[in-house]
């Protein structure tokens, strides 16, 4: 699918699925807007992507800190950025089994996980400036995970975060899509990012296999019998921040081999 020229905000750039976002959209001639919160690493990436084409503009940014949002906001603004898609990357709660958490341990999982990443994606949506009359959208694609549609066992914070961001991903979708706002979900699952390998190796050698004995039966439950691969979810993204996606808003889409058991 030829892609037009467009510029996108990615946060969590230089993560493992970030990366491989970046290198995707880059590669497809994308400009892009990378965020983080480590510099020397959005420079490097910044850098690498820079051989194959323009040097994407990096940003830092704490989801975090609302100095840190607001800072980004403003440098959005003083750069005259113009977004046409976002890519965000709410920071990952802990899995936990602790289904009640201290009040004081809820207000900052919703502050780091939802209100922050929130604040993030308004100010994005500002520099936002779609013309759908004439066939230009602007796309939001969140990234998310599978316990946004089932309760998962280890991830009992997730489930609620999760959930918080399908109603708000779907109110944004029916409050933007007159001005040409798409909004959707990708839900993850297994993904086989750096982080996420070296905790299968971790399992693999508490319990004395290999790695690819630990990933066998991490991955016997998934229909396709594998994890995903940061490299898939770009492919995915990309096609949620084209053409593919025109008539599409309000969606949680499956990213996770089949796993999810409900229509
Ligand atoms: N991998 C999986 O299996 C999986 C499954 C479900 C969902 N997901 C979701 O996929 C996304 C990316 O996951 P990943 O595997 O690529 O994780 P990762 O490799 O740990 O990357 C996380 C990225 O987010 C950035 N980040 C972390 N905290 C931040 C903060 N407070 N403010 C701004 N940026 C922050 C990190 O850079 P800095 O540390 O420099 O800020 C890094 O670029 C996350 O939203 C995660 O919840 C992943």
């Amino acid at each position: 699918m030829a892609n037009e020229t467009r510029t996108i905000l990615v946060t969590g750039a230089t993560g493992g699925i970030g990366t491989a976002v970046c290198r995707q959209l880059a590669h497809s001639g994308h400009s892009l807007v990378l965020a983080a919160r480590n510099e020397a690493k959005l420079e490097s990436l910044s850098h690498e992507l820079a051989g194959t084409g323009d040097r994407p503009v990096w940003l830092p940014l704490d989801m975090t800190s609302d100095q840190s949002i607001r800072q980004f906001g403003e440098q959005l603004t003083s750069r005259d950025i113009v977004l046409d898609g976002v890519v965000l990357m709410p920071p990952q709660a802990h899995s936990t089994n602790d289904p009640m958490p201290t009040g004081e341990a809820w207000r900052a999982l919703f502050q780091n996980c939802f209100i922050g990443p929130l604040e993030v994606l308004k100010t994005a949506i500002g520099r936002m400036n779609p013309d759908p009359v004439n066939g230009r959208r602007a796309k939001i694609v969140i990234i998310s995970g599978i316990s946004s549609a089932q309760v998962l066992g280890h991830y009992a914070t997730s489930n609620v975060l999760r959930c918080a961001w399908i109603g708000e991903a779907k109110t944004l979708a029916f409050a933007l899509g007159a001005r040409g706002i798409h909004v959707n979900t990708l839900s993850l699952g297994g993904t086989l990012s750096p982080w996420y390998r070296e905790a299968i190796e971790t399992r693999a050698a508490a319990a004395g296999v290999t790695f690819e004995q630990r990933l066998a039966e991490e991955t016997a439950n998934v229909p396709l019998g594998k994890y995903g691969e940061p490299e898939e979810v770009a492919i995915a993204v990309e096609g949620l921040l084209s053409r593919f996606s025109d008539h599409m808003s309000g969606l949680n889409i499956m990213h996770d081999g089949g796993f999810t058991r409900s229509y």
